[in-house]
């Protein structure tokens, strides 16, 4: 029998939806998950993805056979130049090793799983998150053994990086820590450290010879523009810190369905580059065995073909700045309209999907139990679900739960 089975809580972000979903109120709002959709509260299909689709169906070429077990390769390979750069020196040193995964999460998990195994541990097993974190990565690095532990990262004060925290974390850890840090516009907070800030960071990691866990699911969504959103990985690899890079293709190719991600490694060596792919393959064998070819064409076709990619930099840009035109209109409706106590600032200051909006856990429950507004209970919104339609309704509850 089961019955030592405990009954296990549904997932928190994705309850919101489900939630959202069944609740018939007219005017109700989704600002839980991070996915984004259009002025019109539609998931938006991105043209560019609308093209690539039929490309793919009319291609007699297409079969569907297994694919490699690290991935489709020239869907591989392209990730690897839109996050590093094309004209990278780990890439040009053949030292990148890249192998496709089931999105970013798949990407955390084999990236968690392969330091478990392999990353030569001083002591017990653990790794750094950033309080707060997206909440799914606790549950990744606990499956695989390893002990999340957090560093500072947010000022509830400030509303913004708690860098001196973030600073002092790193150099109070014992060497070689492992450090998860978001590539760009971090979730949940929304709050970036400045280049000045990075190379700090970057100074310090070297002295302390941490390893580094970028994660990073919203490149494109920062700023509109894919290369400086991955500005900071670039110089990390520039300057020798060790490091992998888990990718996601959901938010910013708009396919969250299709799992279409990459776990890039980048070792000193090409000779380690060629040791750490073969151990990634053992992993993913027993894992996947082979990932989603589906997916992985389409970005391959884009990513590959010059026009296409330019038709995806306007998509991205189309839906980087519906965020930034909502991030403006919220922060004038709160600030002028409605006078709303306390500093907006941060609104407008925040980057990427999400925004933090320092309101309490009681607020944040009283906007969805009140008004039908479903947001994670940390004050966390998601900018896409706010639209010319919703977004007064959204900030004249906001004002009233701030008011009390
Ligand atoms: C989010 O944080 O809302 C997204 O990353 C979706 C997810 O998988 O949780």
């Amino acid at each position: 029998t089961w019955d030592s089975v405990p009954l296990a809580p549904p997932d928190s972000i994705f309850k919101l939806t489900a939630t959202y979903k069944s609740d018939t109120f007219p005017q109700k709002v989704n600002l839980g998950v991070g996915a984004y959709r259009d002025d019109d509260n539609k998931p938006w299909v991105l043209p560019v993805v609308k093209k690539v689709n039929e490309i793919l169906l009319n291609d007699p070429a297409v079969d569907h056979e297994y694919l490699p077990i690290t991935g489709l390769p020239e869907y591989t390979a392209a990730a690897a130049k839109l996050i590093l750069g094309a004209d990278s020196p780990a890439i040009k040193e053949e030292r990148v090793v890249s192998v496709q995964t089931i999105s970013g999460t798949g990407a955390n998990h084999l990236g968690a799983l392969f330091l478990s195994r392999f990353y030569q541990w001083d002591g017990p097993k653990q790794v750094y998150l950033s309080d707060p974190t997206w909440i799914n990565h606790f549950a990744i690095f606990r499956n695989v053994g390893i002990e999340p532990l957090t560093y500072p990262y947010y000022d509830p004060k400030t509303i913004g990086l708690d860098y001196t925290g973030f600073i002092g974390s790193l150099e109070s850890a014992t060497p070689r820590s492992v450090f998860l840090i978001h590539a760009c516009a971090h979730n949940p907070t929304g709050v970036d450290p400045t280049k000045d800030q990075w190379k700090k960071i970057a100074d310090v990691v070297l002295e302390k010879k941490h390893y580094v866990f970028f994660d990073s699911a919203y490149q494109g969504f920062a700023s509109g523009d894919l290369d400086n959103d991955a500005w900071a990985v670039r110089y990390f690899v520039e300057r020798g810190v060790p490091l992998l890079i888990c990718q996601s293709f959901a938010k910013n190719a708009g396919l969250y369905g299709e799992r279409v991600g990459a776990l890039h490694v980048v070792p000193p060596s090409k000779d380690a580059a060629n040791r750490i792919k073969s151990q990634l393959s053992v992993l993913q064998r027993s894992e996947i065995s082979n990932p989603p070819a589906y997916g992985a064409r389409l970005v391959s076709l884009i990513l590959n073909d010059p026009a296409l990619f330019e038709e995806w930099k306007r998509d991205i840009r189309t839906m980087a700045g519906r965020i930034i035109d909502m991030r403006k209109e919220l922060h004038e409706l709160l600030t002028e309209k409605f006078k709303t106590p306390g500093n907006w600032d941060h609104i407008i200051n925040q980057i990427g999907m999400f925004s933090f909006t320092g309101i309490s856990t009681d607020q944040s429950l009283a906007l969805t139990e009140k008004a039908h507004i479903y947001l994670t209970t940390n004050g966390r919104i998601s900018m896409a679900g706010l639209n010319s339609h919703n977004v007064h309704y959204f900030a004249e509850n906001l004002d009233k739960v701030v008011r009390g």
